[in-house]
């Protein structure tokens, strides 16, 4: 049985979660309109996979006996200056829920429950590459700089992400 406030941690959490999903369909969306269509492919996956992150909670809540409670999600921006910013904005709110992950683990550890801890160490490998695959865009991103074709060529490589043809 989870603690009222390990339930509360994670329904915030799962807030948390779906607002990703949420940010990366809008960097979606931008890209799109912004006819880089391989950009939109990647975060549109990104997006997918934060309504897991997201569901893998709602599951784990449930099957602890806990209340999942649902609550409003911000909206996000809808305008970056560049690839780069959008990217740049993206690693931004991953280090925020890595943060907010290792929060959640210490409070875990500080009330003993032991197996909400076994469950977020699977999240807490996931940031790790959550983070060095946007950062691995980022450096690809300042490395090609002003270049049109480095641009076009990253774009079709990123559009080779899995899992578009199943959305
Ligand atoms: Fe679910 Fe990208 O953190």
């Amino acid at each position: 049985m989870l603690s009222e406030k390990m339930q509360d941690a994670l329904n915030q959490q799962i807030n948390a979660e779906f607002y990703a999903s949420y940010l990366y369909l809008s960097m979606a969306a931008y890209f799109e309109a912004e006819n880089l269509l391989g950009f939109a492919n990647w975060m549109r996956m990104q997006s997918e996979e934060e309504n897991m992150h997201a569901m893998k909670i709602y599951d784990f809540v449930n099957e602890r006996d806990g209340r999942v409670i649902l609550s409003a999600i911000d909206a996000p921006p809808t305008e970056w200056d560049s690839a780069l910013a959008a990217f740049e904005a993206s690693l931004a709110h991953e280090r925020k829920v890595t943060g907010m992950i290792n929060d959640l683990v210490d409070l875990a550890l500080d009330e003993r429950d032991h197996a909400t801890n076994s469950f977020l160490q699977w999240f807490v490998d996931e940031q790790v590459e959550e983070e060095a695959s946007v950062d691995a865009v980022i450096q690809d991103l300042k490395r090609i700089g002003e270049s049109p074709q480095g641009l076009f060529l990253l774009d079709r490589e990123l559009g080779q992400r899995g899992g578009a043809e199943e959305v």
